[in-house]
């Protein structure tokens, strides 16, 4: 007699319970069942950021990218339009493309050769008289649904409706401007190379600790007191910096009220004009000196955009989930065309907080894990996220505001996290 081999219904979570306006449930970072739903309603729908146009200058250029923990091949090809491929071949399932990046005009899949070509069009395969009809039209590799660019920023979405990039976006679109005006041409360049920080942890306590303004002061305190920098202050009780949410999960902590009261171009890098007086003349050049001194002294944005891109003032991170557990940043420096002294400058600094040895990332890590591991733990079983809900505030847009060390930002990306996960 056989035995029926029965299926247990998929386990519906009740969202409303597991994500409250002022706590959210532990198991939300750790239950792989979670987890795989993310995948789909997330992951797999939503506008993910992959790349950026300057790491495919040429055509044929490609590099491998993600999406969620799926490789993603970014490729420019021959009259300059940039793809997002599958990394799968349409016979057998091989993955097509080993190499990181490189320029070729086609990949050949290693197990029987089939060709394609760099915008992932099936150019052929070898003894063609094996098939009856020629398929090669219907055989290419998959492509990411949807690839919308912004400045520069590529995003894919693999659902095939959805709200447009721009919609996604919104208010975030401001913070990437004001990020490409610091480049005397408008333009970030991503050409620096990226280093890859591993953690044992779930991708959303590193999502939620980018904008997190609370724990800069205790966590980060051994840099501030060594590289004697201002940096403190920003995040201090009587700071004078804003959290903002834009909606759609994004955020970002507006460090600009304190620069503003700094009043001191470039102070926001800790340097000053005359250490970067090529930068500074084409940006007076570029702008005019009233628009570049605004600018040098605004500084670029903090923000993070939901789901997995973290701007960071002289960094950027990709944030790429590998399992419930297991999460990897990508990180490189930010590169502004036309500034080749600021961005000697920009490279040394990354590398000093956030390269192999550097003093900031290592710490954030700690924490990561060390919340991964607590929240294991049942009692208590929530998060508590109620910081400065008491002092919320609209701006002048009409977006929610709080103080620098609120728990704002993380009120926000739950709000919109369970939106996404209470669709079908
Ligand atoms: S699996 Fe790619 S050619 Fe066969
Ligand atoms: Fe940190």
């Amino acid at each position: 007699m056989t035995e029926a081999i029965i299926t247990p219904p998929a386990r519906r979570h009740d969202w409303a319970h597991l994500i409250q306006p002022e706590q959210v449930h532990g198991s939300i970072y750790t239950d792989p069942a979670i987890y795989q739903e993310e995948l789909r309603k997330i992951w797999q729908r939503t506008w993910v950021y992959v790349g950026h146009t300057s790491e495919v200058p040429n055509p044929h250029d490609f590099v491998m990218k993600s999406i969620g923990p799926d490789p993603v091949l970014m490729t420019r090809d021959k009259d300059g339009q940039v793809h997002l491929l599958h990394n799968r071949c349409p016979h057998r399932g091989n993955q097509v493309c080993e190499k990181h990046r490189g320029n070729q005009k086609s990949f050949t899949c290693n197990y029987h050769g089939w060709n394609f070509g760099i915008d992932g069009s099936l150019r052929g395969y070898p003894f063609p008289s094996g098939y009856a009809q020629d398929q090669r039209k219907q055989l290419g590799l998959g492509k990411v649904a949807r690839v919308g660019i912004y400045r520069g920023f590529v995003f894919g979405s693999m659902a095939e409706e959805g709200p447009t990039l721009e919609e996604h976006l919104g208010g975030a679109m401001q913070a990437i401007d004001n990020l490409c005006s610091n480049s005397p041409e408008g333009e970030v360049e991503v050409t620096s190379g990226f280093l890859q920080h591993k953690v044992l942890a779930n991708w959303k306590f590193v999502m939620e600790n980018e904008t997190d303004g609370y724990h800069p002061a205790f966590v980060h305190a051994s840099i501030f007191d060594v590289a004697e920098s201002q940096i403190g202050s920003l995040y201090a009780d009587t700071s004078s910096a804003v959290t903002r949410y834009f909606g759609n999960g994004h955020s970002e902590v507006d460090l600009r009220p304190e620069f503003r009261l700094r009043d001191q171009p470039l102070s926001w890098f800790g340097t000053a004009p005359e250490k970067l007086p090529d930068y500074v003349a084409k940006m007076n050049a570029a702008y005019g000196e009233a628009k570049a001194r605004q600018i040098m002294v605004d500084g670029t944005p903090h923000i993070m955009i939901f789901p997995n891109l973290f701007i960071a003032e002289i960094q950027m991170f990709s944030i790429q989930p590998l399992s419930v557990g297991e999460t990897v940043q990508h990180v490189t420096a930010l590169q502004f065309k036309g500034a080749p002294d600021f961005n000697r400058r920009l490279r040394q600094q990354t590398m000093g907080s956030v390269g192999p040895a550097g003093f900031l990332l290592a710490d954030d890590a700690e924490m990561y894990e060390r919340s991964h591991r607590g929240v294991q733990e049942q009692k208590p079983e929530w998060v508590y996220l109620a910081r400065g809900s008491h002092r919320e505030r609209l701006d002048e847009q009409g977006y929610r505001i709080g103080h620098a060390t609120d728990d704002l930002c993380s009120r926000g990306m739950w709000q919109h996290y369970r939106s996404l996960m209470e669709a079908v």
